[in-house]
């Protein structure tokens, strides 16, 4: 058993992909598989946190005794979010947002087009900044970065620009981590300092990151 380092604290996870209608049949959305951020809803809960999972849709069984909120599009999970936020201690943004939805949604089944066909996106909300700007009631906030290239300059960039306490940079162009896989491995950024968890079971690292959390907080 872990010691109760989060008992009597709120921690709010946002998990898996979100998917952007273009018509009653047909979304755009990612491969989150929603099981780092599920594994983070199982460590705050074995740290003994009050735990909310606002999850996009995914394949997995929520952990027993979180407080789940399904959601779907950016929109509905910026609407859990803010409501959730507020009320929260620590705010951890793992979920794999997409930047753009489409500027109308087709009332029909969009027909086949000729050669080329053209979709306007339009940009969804960014969550976690707008988490991380609230000012009487702000939650300690960590995001999540998965990248290609330049991992740790373009995490610590949003850290900055998003005006988070944390990000969790994440090397999603190597093999066997990253998104879908069972396995991760993290660099954690926070003011002017950081720490490497290497490869390691999504579960095991989840741990690290929320003690690393709790360690923050007061
Ligand atoms: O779900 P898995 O299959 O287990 O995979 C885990 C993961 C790779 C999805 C996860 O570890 C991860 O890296 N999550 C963040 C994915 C992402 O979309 O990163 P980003 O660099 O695009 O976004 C940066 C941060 O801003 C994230 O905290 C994201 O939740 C947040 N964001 C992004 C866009 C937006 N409109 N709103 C947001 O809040």
């Amino acid at each position: 058993p872990e010691a109760p380092l989060l008992a009597g604290k709120t921690v709010t996870i946002s998990a898996g992909p979100t998917r952007e209608a273009l018509d009653p049949v047909r979304y755009i959305s990612n491969h989150s598989s929603g099981k780092m951020g599920y594994a983070l809803a199982e460590a705050a809960l074995a740290l003994g946190a009050h735990v909310h999972l606002i999850s996009g849709p995914v394949a997995l069984t929520p952990p027993p005794g979180c407080e789940v909120h399904a959601v779907s599009s950016a929109l509905d999970m910026h609407q859990a979010a803010m409501k959730l936020a507020p009320t929260s201690d620590v705010f951890i943004g793992c979920a794999a947002v997409a930047d753009y939805r489409a500027a109308d949604i087709a009332e029909q089944k969009i027909k086949k087009q000729g050669e080329e066909m053209t979709l306007t996106l339009v940009k969804n909300p960014d969550i976690i900044a707008d988490v991380a700007a609230l000012t009487a009631q702000r939650p300690y906030t960590v995001g999540f970065a998965a990248e290609t290239q330049d991992v740790a300059q373009y995490a610590q960039g949003k850290l900055k620009n998003k005006g988070l306490d944390m990000i969790c940079a994440n090397d999603v162009s190597q093999a066997g981590i990253g998104f879908n896989a069972n396995d991760n491995a993290l660099t954690l950024f926070w003011g002017n300092a950081q720490q490497s968890l290497p490869l390691a079971s999504k579960s095991e690292l989840a741990l690290t990151v929320v003690k690393a959390i709790a360690g923050k907080l007061n």
